[in-house]
């Protein structure tokens, strides 16, 4: 299912899968073990109720939504209904980050710094906030997920971000850059500097 009919009737070839363009029609027609959710973020909470109301597992890829609401949504919809369900930070299937669980599970983590640098967005639906939720929703959830996994849950936070240095990606409306403290339940003290600014120049 895809929104875009050409793409639609490519895939549909490609697989011999039944085409759609309306995720919903499609959920009603077809019966469905579970769904994978792969479309941009401001449409994930829409998708996600949808499965909930009929019952059936799912894997959204992250985030799970644009914004706090939207996430307190959807966790009051799936509380108690036992339906399987799964988000996708891909970092958490890595073989280091279960070793570095693992090593650091019986020590008093004191202070943690985190870091993630990388380039615009070459996909045009990530460039767009509107669309993706920007640099922190896009970009910064996956080291924010991986901190509260190994870390722990975190009681306060405090970000700053800086925009406006790539006036000639006129697609991009994200933040260039975030840094962030956080402080942990368990009292730790951690950090975290993001940013899209990095290899500017690279190859389309
Ligand atoms: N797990 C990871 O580490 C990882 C990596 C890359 C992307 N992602 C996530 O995957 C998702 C998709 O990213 P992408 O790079 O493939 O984006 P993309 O823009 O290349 O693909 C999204 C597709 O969804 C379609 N679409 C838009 N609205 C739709 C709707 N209402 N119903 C059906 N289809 C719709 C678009 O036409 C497009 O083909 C995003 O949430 C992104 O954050 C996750």
């Amino acid at each position: 299912c895809d929104i875009v009919p050409a793409a639609v009737e490519k895939t549909a070839k490609e697989t011999s899968a039944k085409p759609y363009t309306d995720f919903r029609k499609m959920i009603d027609k077809e019966n469905f073990d579970a769904v994978w959710i792969c479309t941009p973020a401001n449409v994930h909470t829409q998708n996600i109720l949808y499965c909930i109301d009929k019952n059936l597992p799912f894997f959204v890829e992250k985030p799970v939504s644009m914004n706090e609401e939207e996430a307190e949504t959807v966790a009051a919809k799936i509380k108690g209904t036992g339906i399987y369900h799964t988000v996708g930070y891909q970092r958490r299937y890595s073989p280091a980050v279960d070793k570095l669980k693992e090593l650091l599970s019986s020590e008093q983590v004191i202070f943690s710094a985190a870091e993630h640098f990388w380039t615009i967005p070459l996909v045009d639906s990530i460039k767009s906030k509107e669309n993706a939720g920007g640099q922190i929703v896009d970009q910064a959830t996956h080291l924010i997920d991986l901190l509260r996994y190994i870390i722990g849950e975190i009681i306060s936070v405090y970000t700053t971000r800086v925009r406006g240095f790539f006036p000639e990606e006129k697609l991009y409306t994200g933040d260039d850059a975030s840094g962030t403290i956080f402080e942990f339940e368990n009292g730790t003290a951690g950090n975290l500097l993001c940013t899209y600014a990095l290899f500017p120049e690279i190859e389309k």
